[in-house]
């Protein structure tokens, strides 16, 4: 018989998780309850879970056996969180108040300011501070329960400081043992210095040095009015596209420029935003499996109407959630924040977001096979909370709700605090 000597066993938890793969939303939620349930992990990957009397049957525990007793805690898939720009250095604080006085983001944008205020910043900073930074994002971000970051460059727009950022990720990477997604974004803005062809010329090679190095497995656009156009954004992603890096699309977020068409012509495995998309672009992108990743925090902090959790479910999207953690319009970390916004301003259920953050969000970013979901043979990636009702994550918003964190089989949050594994992750 097949009997596992597991490396960590959670015991006596609730457990709650989508099957692996996602589901469009507009049906019911896969979602399977197991009130007394235990989860085994063994060299980094679940080896077995379900109610607690199967899973002993199956295992063994050794002296190299770490037991874990939940005592009847919610225990959830880590969060995946398919959108970010967390490689940035300085902070937009002082663009609130410019908001809030009345100018707009794109405003801000075309004065030289916003995404441009953070390409001059991150331009000036040393790759050791840009590395320091990320790290300590990163240690925000576990507590929080995520545990797979999807992460972008965009605050470089030359090829120097593209390529730069994404080996930075690289190495929080391999200095954290976090499953980090790169994504290059060198079709962040326009850089001032640079004309238009010119860029262009230039985004066509750093796709091909990104993919070349393994420094990204997506290229992302900003396809926006007044940022790039449909046509310019097409002609960026069919160069990544050469190089062997899949597209994704910042689609529509504060007017209808034909990004979700865009996206879903071109296969992307992601549209996000998505706030302004027409019916027709949605349509198109159900059609085309494209994941709709919506990012309901940067409609909370720029002060624009959410996405709608009835037109999710009228267009069946397999939606996703992101915190699209970047220092202009969204600089929350928190995966469990952007669920509640999702239930309490755009009108989901707490089990679609639980869907949308963890299995739709792995399929946003191709590791569906891998994370998302608590199945044998997933990645052990694990969220206990401090709580027994798992739906309590959302309705404590703004609260911190986890209690232990697993990634990758080794516990980097254990009772609300930071472990010895995580702690190692500052810089020297
Ligand atoms: O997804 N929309 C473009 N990019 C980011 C904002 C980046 C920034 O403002 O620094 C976004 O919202
Ligand atoms: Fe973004």
């Amino acid at each position: 018989v097949n009997v596992v000597q597991p490396d960590l066993l959670l015991l006596h938890g609730r457990l709650v998780t989508p099957p692996p793969g996602g589901a469009p939303l507009g049906e019911a939620v896969p979602l399977m309850e197991v009130a007394e349930a235990a989860v085994a992990v063994k060299k980094g990957r679940i080896a077995a879970v379900g109610p607690t009397p199967e899973v002993l049957a199956r295992v063994t525990v050794g002296v190299e056996t770490r037991l874990l007793d939940l005592e009847g805690r919610a225990v959830l898939p880590g969060f995946v969180d398919p959108h970010t720009h967390l490689v940035w250095a300085g902070d937009r604080i002082d663009e609130m108040a410019m908001r809030r006085a009345g100018r707009t983001y794109l405003e801000i944008l075309a004065a030289g300011g916003g995404i441009l205020a953070s390409v001059r910043a991150l331009r000036a900073a040393s790759d050791d501070e840009l590395l320091a930074s990320l790290l300590a994002r990163l240690r925000h971000v576990v507590r929080h329960g995520t545990t797979t970051v999807e992460v972008k460059s965009g605050y470089g727009l030359s090829e120097a400081d593209e390529l730069r950022s994404l080996e930075v990720v690289a190495q929080a990477a391999r200095k954290t043992g976090l499953a980090l997604v790169p994504t290059l974004l060198g079709a962040h803005a326009w850089p001032p210095e640079t004309p238009r062809a010119d860029y262009l010329e230039a985004l066509d090679r750093m796709a091909e040095a990104a993919a070349a190095k393994g420094l990204a497995r997506f290229v992302d656009v900003f396809l926006e009015e007044g940022v790039f156009s449909a046509e310019e954004a097409e002609r960026v992603l069919r160069g990544g596209l050469a190089a062997g890096l899949r597209p994704k699309v910042h689609a529509d977020e504060i007017a209808p420029s034909r990004g979700a068409e865009t996206a879903a012509r071109l296969g992307a495995v992601s549209a996000d935003h998505l706030t302004k998309a027409t019916d027709e672009g949605l349509a198109a992108l159900a059609a085309a499996g494209t994941v709709a990743v919506l990012l309901p925090g940067t409609s909370f902090f720029l002060g624009l109407p959410p996405f709608p959790a009835e037109r999710a479910r009228r267009h069946r999207l397999v939606a996703a959630v992101a915190t699209d953690a970047n220092p202009g319009s969204s600089p929350t970390l928190s995966m469990p924040m952007a669920m509640a916004l999702l239930v309490h301003a755009g009108g989901f259920t707490p089990e679609e977001a639980l869907l949308m953050a963890t299995a739709n969000a792995a399929r946003a970013i191709g590791e569906e096979n891998a994370a998302g979901s608590l199945a044998e043979g997933m990645r052990a990636d694990i969220v206990v909370l401090d709580a027994r009702d798992w739906r309590a994550l959302v309705y404590h918003f703004g609260t911190n709700l986890v209690h232990t964190v697993v990634a990758g089989g080794r516990i980097l949050v254990q009772n609300g605090n930071d472990t010895e594994a995580m702690a190692e992750w500052r810089h020297s």
